[in-house]
C-alpha cells in the first residue's frame, strides 16, 4: 500500500482496516507528504507493522525486499507528481523505487483537483501507465477536498477494496461476456404504490461480481435495489417490461445470461394516472394481467454457444419445480432455492441452492453459506464443464 501526499489520505486508514479484515497482509510505504495528512501511528496501528518511509529506505534494501513480497502493488491517493515521476522512470524515494523495481498488478488511484488531472502532462503520464500494464482507477466526479467540484475524487475504501480483489484474482473468466438481471421488479397500481416483492438483488449481485473479479465483462441489469453495485455497468430498471427491453437490447451480445431477477408476474390491467383516493370506499379490486416471461423469452431467443442460467424461487417441492423450468425455458441451468419460511434465501446474505444442469449426465450440485461465496463456487462448476 503506498500512500503519498494527497489529501485523500485521510480515508486510506479506513482501506488499511478493509485490507487487514479482509486477512490480507498490508505493508505501507509513505512519502514524507503523505505524512503531513495521516499519521505513521495510525497505520501501524490498523496494520500491525511498522509503516515504511524515506527514514527507512537504507542498506536493508526495502524497495527490492517490499515489491518482491507483494502480490498487488495499491498506490492511493496517487498524487500528480507521484504519477509522473513512475510514469517517467523515476525512483528517487522509497515509494517510487518500490514501484518501478515491482513486477506484481499495480493499481494506481490518482486524486487531484480536477484541473490538475486533466492536464495534459497527467494525461499523457496516465496513458502512458496504462500502455504498460498498470491498472489506473479513474477518479470518480464529485465535490473535491479543494471545495471545486469536477473529476478527481478517489473512490471510497470499500470500492477501492472491490479492485483489489479483483486484481488478486485469477482471469480465468476473460473474454466473457456476462449479462446479469437482479432485484425486484415494481408494477405500479397508481404514481405512488406499486406491486413488488422482497428480492434484494444480492444473489444477482454477487453472480456479476464473481464474474467481474474473475475478468469477465458484466452488464447488470438491476431492477430497484440497494446493492453496491461499483464497477459493473448497471442499467436501472423498474418494471418487468422495462426489464423485458433492456435484457432484449443486451441478449446477443452475451456469452452467459444469469436471471436471478424477481420479475413480478403480473401488473394492474389498468394503470390510474392518479392516486387512488380512499374517500367512501370500503374496498377496491385490481384486475391483474400477465407480464411478459423474460426468462422464455431468453430462451426463445437463445443463440448457439450462449448459456442461460436461470433461478428458481420456489416454496415447495422445489427440485421438481426447478426441473419442469429448465425444460419449459430452453435454460442450462437452473439454480434452485427455497424462499419460503424462516430461512428464506430472499434479502439475506447467506443462500442454499442446487444448480441442477440440463444435461443429466452431470450432477446436481448444492451450495450454501454467503451469497458471494457461493457464487464464486457456481461459476466455478459451470466454467470446468
Ligand atoms: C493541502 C494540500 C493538499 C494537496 N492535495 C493534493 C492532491 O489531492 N493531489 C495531488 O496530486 N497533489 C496534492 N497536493 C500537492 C502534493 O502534496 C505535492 O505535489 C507533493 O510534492 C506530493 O509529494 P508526493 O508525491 O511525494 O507524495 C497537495 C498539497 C497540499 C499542500
Amino acid at each position: 500500500m503506498g500512500i503519498t501526499g494527497g489529501i485523500a489520505a485521510y480515508k486510506i486508514p479506513s482501506l488499511v482496516r478493509l485490507i487487514t479484515k479482509a486477512e490480507c497482509d498490508c505493508e505501507v510505504i509513505m512519502t514524507e507528504s503523505a505524512k503531513n495528512f495521516v499519521a505513521p501511528m495510525t497505520l501501524e496501528t490498523l496494520c500491525g507493522r511498522k509503516v515504511h518511509d524515506d527514514s527507512s529506505f537504507d542498506a536493508s534494501i526495502p524497495h527490492i525486499r517490499l515489491s518482491e513480497w507483494a502480490e498487488v502493488f495499491v498506490i492511493a491517493p496517487c498524487t500528480a507528481n507521484t504519477l509522473a515521476k513512475i510514469a517517467h522512470g523515476i525512483a528517487d524515494n522509497l515509494l517510487t523505487s518500490a514501484a518501478i523495481a515491482s513486477s506484481c498488478p499495480m493499481l494506481i488511484f490518482p486524486a487531484m483537483n480536477d484541473r490538475m488531472y486533466d492536464n495534459s502532462a497527467t494525461q499523457a503520464n496516465i496513458s502512458a501507465l496504462k500502455s504498460r500494464g498498470v491498472k489506473i482507477v479513474e477518479p470518480s466526479t464529485g465535490e473535491l477536498a479543494c471545495g471545486e467540484s469536477g473529476k478527481g475524487r478517489m473512490p471510497e475504501p470499500e470500492q477501492i477494496m472491490h479492485e483489489i480483489f479483483r486484481a488478486l484474482c485469477v482471469h480465468d473468466m476473460a473474454g466473457e461476456k456476462v449479462l446479469v438481471t437482479a432485484g425486484p421488479t415494481h408494477e405500479y397500481i397508481d404514481p405512488v404504490r406499486y406491486i413488488s416483492n422482497p428480492s434484494s438483488g444480492k444473489m444477482g449481485v454477487a453472480m456479476a461480481r464473481s464474474a467481474w473479479l474473475r475478468g469477465a465483462e458484466v452488464r447488470l441489469i438491476a431492477g430497484p435495489i440497494d446493492v453496491d453495485t461499483y464497477g459493473l455497468e448497471v442499467t436501472r430498471v423498474k418494471s418487468a417490461e422495462d426489464m423485458l427491453r433492456a435484457v432484449r437490447e443486451n441478449l446477443a451480445w452475451a456469452d452467459y445470461v444469469v436471471k436471478a431477477a424477481a420479475v413480478g408476474d403480473f401488473r394492474v390491467k389498468e394503470f390510474s394516472s392518479h392516486k387512488i383516493k380512499r374517500d367512501g370506499k370500503d374496498s377496491i379490486t385490481l384486475e391483474l394481467v400477465q407480464n411478459p416471461d423474460i426468462a422464455a423469452e431468453v430462451g426463445r431467443l437463445k443463440r448457439e454457444g450462449q448459456v442461460l442460467i436461470g433461478f428458481a424461487a420456489e416454496t415447495d417441492n422445489i427440485m421438481e419445480h426447478a426441473r419442469g423450468k429448465i425444460a419449459r425455458k430452453n435454460l442450462d441451468y437452473i439454480l434452485a432455492n427455497d424462499v419460503g419460511g424462516e430461512n428464506s434465501a430472499f434479502a439475506s446474505d447467506k443462500n442454499t441452492v442446487h444448480l441442477i444442469p440440463r444435461n443429466e449426465s452431470e450432477s446436481v450440485r448444492t451450495f450454501s453459506g454467503l451469497k458471494e461465496d457461493i457464487a464464486f463456487d457456481i461459476w466455478s462448476a459451470i466454467i470446468a464443464r
